[in-house]
């Protein structure tokens, strides 16, 4: 059975005027390797923490501005959010459409809530804390080039035609701010739609941005500001020493106007600098050491990286599904063709590497679980491919052959093969990932050896769910401290 809310009554949970109160404890469990009776032994000790979790209950009215508004992801989901807003339906060949939110967790998933008179109760994921509606969400954003969402959203031959043609009016007037270009950054096949560049030095554009977040906040009344990044893939940065390694000398970096720091990297210190969450929806490595370390400093969420869309989120559930079954994939290997921009802007061997880093990235984990399988530092062949096929557009191909070994040497061959428009697959992933990074900003928590109350790490572990290649696992010590944070911040959920 389907409810669509719901109130807890629990000594574990308070409502008040202002906050929900929750106490959660967390069971888990610390390992320790000592020398028992002369022989070193793993210990595991179970433990219990106790949690206090606060919550904020008043929702703010919420911008968010995306760079690379004008893009495909950009105008296909401001366009969806404008159809839900007005409960537009439009005619398919099929039949009478609604708008609707399918694709995103927080708005078309359940969860289970607990059983009445024996039987499954279920309540929207929505339910379980207040969130910001996403109809209500004012869109704003840069891009490099100045087309109106209008056209923006014509070019990128997503949605039907009736769709397109409602939509119209209300998103001709939507035009997208001057962006920084490097073309250094992005392949060159983008030069010909730059005709809305940011001038300037690095200083002077990450001052720029800071400026068009303060006015884009005052202009349309909101309360906050999200920022996230869905324009082109960028090529790696490289990270040096005395460049980007340090908040030092990133900042100094940017003041000396070095080449080497990425636009992506300027639009995200400006976010910071004006506590803003940033979050990173492309491969690339926006997040250099320096920049992770002035989200630390300034306590700023930031999350990423690469939305977790199509054909990565097969990979990551079937390999799991596998491994988890004691069953060895031995080979993976991945194509994909696509026709639309971004596919253009991936046929440059420097931003592909980008995306192919990301893609390959996705099993790691899963294969160092598993000591029977795999010998240490033993992989599966891992193979990416992608390729240009304008005539596809955004209706992306992506096929994938799994070759596993199973009982007594023999081998079995999974083939899959996907064809979906990519930007309706990551329209709704955006959407998850700026509400959920505005929900986290609205929740304190604090363990029993605690003092005071605290929000969470600004590495936003809760947001790599829905990235392909999570911040986190860049840097252990985060790592290890996210996760406690994000599975008490699951828990702390279903403690409501
Ligand atoms: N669609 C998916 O399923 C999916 C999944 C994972 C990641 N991504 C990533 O999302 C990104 C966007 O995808 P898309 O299909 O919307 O691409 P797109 O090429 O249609 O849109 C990108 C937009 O960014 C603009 N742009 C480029 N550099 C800019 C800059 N420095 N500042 C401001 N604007 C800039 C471009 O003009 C373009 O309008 C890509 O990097 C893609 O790899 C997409």
């Amino acid at each position: 059975m389907f409810i669509e809310s719901f109130k807890v009554e629990s000594p574990n949970v308070k409502y008040t005027e202002n906050e929900i109160l929750s106490v959660y404890s967390y069971e888990t469990t610390e390992l320790v390797h000592e020398d028992r009776e002369g022989t070193y032994q793993w210990i595991v000790k179970p433990k219990t923490v106790k949690y206090e979790f606060k919550t904020d209950i008043h929702v703010p009215k919420l911008g968010v501005m995306l760079v690379g508004w004008g893009g495909n992801n950009g105008s296909t989901l401001t366009a969806g959010v404008i159809a839900n807003r007005e409960g537009i339906s439009w005619a398919t060949k099929d039949k009478v459409q609604q708008a609707n939110y399918f694709g995103s967790l927080t708005q078309a998933s359940s969860i289970r809530v607990g059983s009445f008179n024996g039987e499954e109760i279920y309540a929207p994921f929505k339910s379980l804390l207040p969130m910001v509606n996403p109809d209500d969400i004012v869109f704003g954003g840069w891009d490099i080039s100045d087309m109106n969402l209008a056209d923006a959203m014509a070019r990128a031959r997503v949605l039907d035609i009736d769709l397109q043609k409602q939509l119209r009016p209300y998103m001709e007037s939507m035009l997208p701010l001057p962006g920084i270009y490097d073309p250094d950054f992005i392949a060159a096949n983008q030069g010909a739609r730059a005709n809305n560049v940011i001038k300037g030095t690095k200083k002077e554009q990450v001052q720029q941005i800071i400026k068009d977040i303060r006015e884009f906040k005052e202009q349309n009344k909101v309360d906050k500001v999200v920022v996230l990044w869905t324009a082109n893939t960028e090529r790696y940065s490289n990270v040096v020493v005395g460049l980007n390694d340090t908040v030092e000398n990133l900042l100094g970096s940017v003041d000396k106007n070095e080449a080497e720091i990425s636009p992506s990297t300027l639009y995200a210190i400006a976010c910071v600098l004006e506590n803003v969450p940033f979050i990173n929806g492309s491969p690339q490595n926006t997040f250099v050491p320096g920049l992770i370390d002035l989200a630390i400093r300034r306590n700023c969420l930031i999350g990423g990286d690469d939305f977790k869309s199509g054909q990565t989120k097969m990979k990551s559930v079937l390999v799991d599904f596998l491994v988890g079954a004691g069953i060895k994939p031995t080979s993976i290997v991945s194509y994909n063709h696509l026709g639309n921009n971004d596919g253009m802007n991936l046929s440059a061997p420097q931003t592909f590497r980008s995306k192919e880093i990301s893609k390959s990235n996705v099993v790691d984990d899963m294969v160092s679980s598993n000591g029977i399988l795999y010998e240490p530092g033993e992989h599966p062949d891992h193979v990416v491919v992608i390729k240009y096929v304008p005539y596809v557009a955004d209706s992306k191909r992506a096929m994938d052959e799994y070759t596993s070994e199973i009982f007594l040497g023999g081998k079995n061959t999974i083939v899959m093969h996907n064809t979906c428009e990519d930007s309706l697959l990551a329209a709704p992933i955006i959407l998850d990932l700026v509400l959920l990074a505005e929900l986290s900003t609205r929740i304190q928590l604090k363990s029993e050896a605690e003092g005071k109350f605290h929000s969470f790490h600004p590495v936003a572990t809760i947001l790599s769910y829905l990235s392909k290649a999570p911040l986190v696992s860049l840097i252990s010590m985060v790592l290890s401290l996210s996760l406690v944070y994000i599975s008490c911040c699951y828990e702390f959920i279903f403690a409501h």
